[in-house]
């Protein structure tokens, strides 16, 4: 990847935060713009610190998108900006149309009147999608691969699915540079508590209930967000334009052994430090009690994947990439940041991270 001047949708989101991150470690030469409508997901304090400029408006706003790509000379676009929490679809999968497909037609309308425009001028578009697109895999299936036929199962995915099949379109119709990766499920710093992992986490701090859906046996493939990163750059910089690639982190588990990794890594930390048991006084851990405790079966979600498993063959062989972390190592360092993050989740779930992105943000847009 050549020095970038790079607008990332959705930076304010978890996996975006991460890739600003990542960027600014791994790429100083990139200039980075976060163009983020801060939805309930999108966190400005997340991006406390680092030099990337966040400018809140909506992708839809097709005009200011235009006048972001061309007043800062951008020449590559990351979308991740979206609705991402299938739970949310089922209850007003509305939200979900609006951001991720008409969201991603605007974008992509803006990408085509700047870049497009006159001779045209160097550019990448890359959009961030998802493994769920593939739909659910029997125990036997092979893994999802980019030439796995679509079958989006939920309205999150769905939508998905229809921002995926813009962007191929854009491409083979007008010529717009596009490359487009499906991941599977991401954990790490920054992840919002409503997904399995910080949702659980956070409850067994707090000793609530871990609500298990169904029988949870329903296998996700985890990647640790750093590697996801890892691997969109990778894109970036040498993927084929008009290609596909999936991401996966090579772990494929059962809901149950990610839970109960959860519950026996908080224990274990509990167990090394007294001082958990004062911060954290209603924990089962607190009281020499397992945090295996608190899980509860609760009723299935509807539509329910059973099984997501991704095969990274062509990303490793065309793009070199490969998950560095196994899910021990990475969730053991997801615990540590949560449990030496405090401040950022008590925002996140008290809401004041709103007020702050009022006070520092609003007036930037
Ligand atoms: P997230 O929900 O944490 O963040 C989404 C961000 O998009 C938020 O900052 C939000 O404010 C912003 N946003 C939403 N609607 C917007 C709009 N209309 N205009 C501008 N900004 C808007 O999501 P995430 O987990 O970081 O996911 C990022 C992308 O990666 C999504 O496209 C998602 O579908 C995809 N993905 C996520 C995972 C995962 O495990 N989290 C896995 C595969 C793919
Ligand atoms: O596969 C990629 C997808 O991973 C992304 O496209 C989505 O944006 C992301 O949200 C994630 O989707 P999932 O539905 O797999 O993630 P979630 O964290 O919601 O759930 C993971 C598994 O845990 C799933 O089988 C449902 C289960 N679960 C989840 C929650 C929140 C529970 O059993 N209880 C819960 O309370």
């Amino acid at each position: 990847m050549t020095p970038a001047n790079i607008l990332v949708t959705g930076g304010a989101g978890f996996i975006g935060v991460n890739f600003v991150r990542y960027l600014e470690a791994n790429r100083p030469d990139c200039r980075i713009t976060v163009l983020d409508s801060l939805t309930y997901a999108g966190n400005p304090q997340s991006l406390a610190g680092t030099r990337a400029e966040l400018v809140v408006a909506d992708i839809r706003d097709q005009q200011k998108v235009e006048a972001l790509l061309q007043d800062r000379e951008i020449d590559t676009l990351v979308h991740f900006a979206a609705e991402s929490h299938v739970d949310r679809s089922i209850h007003g999968p509305a939200a979900f149309i609006e951001t991720n497909i008409i969201g991603t037609m605007s974008l992509l309308a803006a990408a085509r009147a700047v870049w497009l425009a006159g001779s045209g001028r160097p550019h990448r578009f890359h959009h961030v999608s998802t493994d769920e697109v593939f739909g659910t895999l029997a125990p036997g299936d092979p893994p999802f691969c980019e030439t796995t036929p679509y079958a989006p199962n939920s309205p999150y995915a769905a939508s998905k699915a229809g921002s995926d099949h813009l962007v191929r379109a854009w491409h083979h119709t007008y010529g717009l540079e596009v490359t487009t990766s499906n991941c599977s499920n991401n954990y790490g710093p920054y992840q919002f508590p409503e997904k399995l992992i910080p949702l659980f986490l956070l409850n067994a701090l707090h000793g609530k209930p871990l609500p298990i859906y169904g029988d949870g046996q329903q296998v996700r493939d985890w990647l640790h967000v750093e590697d996801h990163c890892r691997g969109i750059e990778a894109v970036l910089s040498q993927g084929t334009v008009g290609e596909i690639y999936c991401i996966g982190g090579g772990a494929e588990l059962a809901n149950l052994t990610v839970i109960d990794t959860l519950c026996a890594a908080i224990d274990a930390a509990f167990a090394s430090d007294p001082g958990l048991a004062t911060r954290f006084p209603d924990a089962p851990a607190a009281h020499g009690r397992p945090s295996a405790t608190l899980k509860t079966h609760v009723q299935d979600r509807p539509g329910h994947d059973r099984r997501y498993a991704i095969d990274c063959t062509r990303a490793r062989s065309e793009l070199g990439y490969a998950a560095q972390r196994d899910f021990a190592q990475g969730f053991a360092e997801t615990l540590a940041w949560y449990l030496e993050n405090e401040p950022w989740w008590r925002a996140v779930m008290d809401g004041s991270y709103r007020d702050w992105g009022e006070r520092n943000y609003r007036d930037r847009s």
